[in-house]
């Protein structure tokens, strides 16, 4: 029995210094094939007595099962390692070196919503969505405008005509979202309260100067639980502004407002200086109107089912690109969106100035600017 042990050994030996899988494989087939050591050893089983025969055959039943375990593991891991110096040897290297001249920019607006998010992401806020095509419902009715209210016609809807051929149903069509406003109906339809939510998006109302182009953009707020206040709202705005704008002593004044969705509603103003040819946010005696927010109105809670005997919440609504004009200093808001490379370069900002509470709103300082 003795060789039988020193035959395991020597096979073991083998297998373990089998270098690539050509040489395994002629291990396998010295050992295992027709001719080989393994093969030829069970052949001589048949010559010998019976009972020695029972027990050579069970021992060399069970070095085969080893040998072929071994065999098994071996190639697996000679595989692997096979693949691995391929990956090794095919990797090509798709980086390439910064070229500034050939760098694209972030346009102002993406910018200024990352500063938003980064600010209320700091302050609990979850991101929401909804459609840029709303249904009347979400977009008017449930926010306390029913039909004929007059604050319909104060919005300048975009009215999406039906299909082609069928009359014109204003009653019914979707509309192109004037507001962000909807979005708080829509999370309040599928979340519970306690709700914290910001809502960024695309707006659209028929309109075109200076200030104001047909599409714009907007980041609504909502906050809904049993015990939010008014206080709340301003406490939560304020950091806002002072970190928007990175003063620290910002002058806020909260100017009572009229929204129907709002009950009691402001318009939130910050301090400037207006000078002839410039505006300086924070220190003078002007003040620049930058949202409008109020208290959710309880027909609002009861539309998005919620009960306002039990919760109540407050709500805003700022628009970016304004944002975007006063911390920038961009004076014409159609130039937004006229798509020329030559402002994008001077007013864009680079790729990978990110914008973070603790990192700076700016990153890098908007380096390349
Ligand atoms: N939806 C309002 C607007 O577009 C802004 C707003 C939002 C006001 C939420 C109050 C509360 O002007």
């Amino acid at each position: 029995m003795e060789d039988i042990n020193l035959l395991e050994n020597e096979i073991m030996a083998q297998i373990e210094s089998a270098s690539d899988l050509k040489h395994l494989d002629d291990v396998r087939v010295a050992v295992l094939g027709k001719k080989g050591v393994l093969t030829e050893k069970m052949k001589t089983l048949g010559q010998m007595d019976p009972e020695l025969r029972i027990e050579t055959a069970k021992k060399l039943n069970i070095l085969k099962n080893k040998i072929e375990e071994a065999f098994g593991a071996k190639k697996n891991a000679l595989e692997e390692a096979a693949l691995n110096a391929r990956l090794e040897e095919e990797k090509i290297d798709v980086t390439l070196p910064v070229r500034p001249e050939v760098q694209g920019r972030i346009h102002p607006v993406s910018k200024i919503f990352e500063e938003v998010f980064a600010i209320f992401g700091a302050l609990g806020f979850e991101v929401a969505e909804g459609p840029d095509i709303e249904d009347q419902f979400h977009n008017f009715n449930a926010l306390n405008m029913p039909l004929n209210h007059p604050a319909r016609q104060m919005q300048d809807t975009f009215y999406i005509a039906g299909k082609q051929g069928e009359p014109f149903d204003m009653e019914n069509a979707y509309v192109a979202r004037t507001h962000t406003s909807g979005i708080q109906i829509r999370t309040m339809e599928n979340k519970k309260p306690p709700i914290r939510i910001i809502a960024p998006g695309r707006t659209y109302r028929s309109d075109m100067d200076a200030t104001h182009t047909p599409m714009f953009h907007q980041v609504e707020g909502l906050v809904v639980d049993k015990t939010t206040t008014f206080a709340e709202l301003k406490g939560c705005l304020t950091d806002f502004v002072k970190a928007f704008f990175e003063l620290d002593n910002i002058p806020v004044r909260y100017r009572p407002s009229y929204f129907p969705f709002t009950e009691p509603s402001a318009e939130m103003d910050i301090g400037c200086l207006k000078t002839k040819t410039e505006l300086k946010i924070g220190e003078g005696d002007d003040w620049l109107e930058i949202l409008g927010c109020g208290m959710v109105h309880p027909n609002v809670l009861r539309a998005g089912g919620i009960d306002p005997d039990e919760y109540q919440g407050f709500a805003f609504g700022v628009g970016i690109d304004r944002l975007a004009m006063l911390k920038y200093g961009i004076p014409d808001l159609r130039t937004f969106f006229e798509s020329d490379l030559r402002w994008l370069k001077h007013y864009g900002f680079a790729p990978l100035d990110f914008s973070s509470l603790t990192g700076g709103l700016n990153g890098n300082g908007g380096s390349l600017r």
